[in-house]
């Protein structure tokens, strides 16, 4: 079989490799920058399938001029909201994504982040870099304590799962909100809560709920004036989970101690005045970003995308 296949971002060689025997034409889109989404539209004409990733919008327009004739949009990545699911089904075409083999990386930047936001990393960073450290200093960037104190979870899939395994080091109690119980945190002494709870007596509060139109702004001023005034908020799950404005307002006017973000509301828009803050580190969307974990995910939308193409059954479909 040889396929004509769309490659909307530079991926891992490993997929790519894993696509060019099967293909007539392979195109991947160039290495500079992100294609628009006028090009976009363009580059998947005529496509038997379309390996898409994150942060691109994959709507209607998208998925039609792609044309009949298109099998599959596979997604670089797990969250799938960038994704009209349902002009996809209507338009017949499968949509997978990469779920499991980003779990790690995830629970990992997210603790990383915990820990930097807690511990003011960042700042201590640049006071040691400036020329300007006079030296130890008992009143010096004094941050919040970790071990013993309360971590609370916003969403407990799998990721929100290995967020709190990863506590049982530091001694502390889980919270976590979410529609089912999460028997893997209850086996380690998790306890499931209403969301109100959860910001009132958690230390940490860590997102991990897929964007939906549930969760648009579940986190906005009223959430953040239940936290404790020395609590923590991590968002490694997506930005407009959060009222990005009422963060802001929040952070500056101390309402919360501190935040650790790795996604925003209008990626890659970082606002300026989040930027300007002490109390917040930001990365950009780092979440997966290890090389051993993006070579899984090239390898596995590669896969999947392959297996739609020959008539079989995807491994991770995904569905509105
Ligand atoms: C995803 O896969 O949805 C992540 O946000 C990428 O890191």
């Amino acid at each position: 079989m040889s396929y004509n296949v769309f490659v909307t971002r530079v991926i891992p060689e490993v997929g790519i490799d894993l696509l060019r025997p099967h293909c007539a034409s392979l195109e991947v889109a160039p290495p500079d920058r992100p294609i628009s989404p006028a090009e976009l539209v363009d580059a998947v004409r005529g496509r038997d399938g379309v390996l898409c990733s994150i942060g691109q919008g994959i709507d209607r327009e998208v998925l039609s001029a792609a044309g009949r004739q298109c099998k599959v949009f596979a997604n670089f990545g797990v969250g799938t909201d960038h994704i009209d699911l349902a002009a996809a089904a209507e338009l017949g075409i499968v949509i997978t994504n990469t779920p499991g083999v980003l779990t790690d990386a995830t629970a990992d930047l997210a603790w990383a982040l915990l820990m930097s936001a807690a511990r003011r990393v960042i700042e201590g960073d640049r006071l040691a870099r400036s020329g300007k450290w006079a030296g130890w200093d008992p009143m010096e960037l004094r941050g919040v304590d970790v071990a013993g104190r309360t971590l609370g979870l916003v969403g407990a899939g799998r990721i929100g799962t290995a967020m709190g395994q990863r506590s049982t080091g530091f001694r502390m109690p889980l919270l976590y909100v979410d529609v089912h119980d999460a028997p893997e945190l209850d086996a380690i002494g998790g306890k499931r809560v209403d969301l109100a709870t959860c910001l009132s007596e958690s230390d940490f509060v860590s997102l991990h709920t897929p964007l939906t139109p549930q969760t648009r702004h579940l986190i906005g001023a009223a959430e953040l004036q239940r936290m404790k005034p020395t609590a923590v908020l991590i968002n490694t799950a997506r930005g407009p989970i959060v009222d990005e404005a009422a963060l802001i307002e929040a952070l500056r006017q101390g309402r919360i101690a501190a935040a650790g973000l790795d996604v925003y509301e209008h990626e890659p828009a970082v606002p300026t005045e989040l930027a300007a803050l002490d109390n917040v580190v930001c990365l950009p969307h780092l979440g997966s970003a290890t090389r051993a974990t993006r070579d899984q995910m090239a390898e596995m939308v590669a896969s999947d995308l392959l297996a739609v193409l020959g008539g079989e059954d995807p491994r991770h479909p995904v569905t509105g």
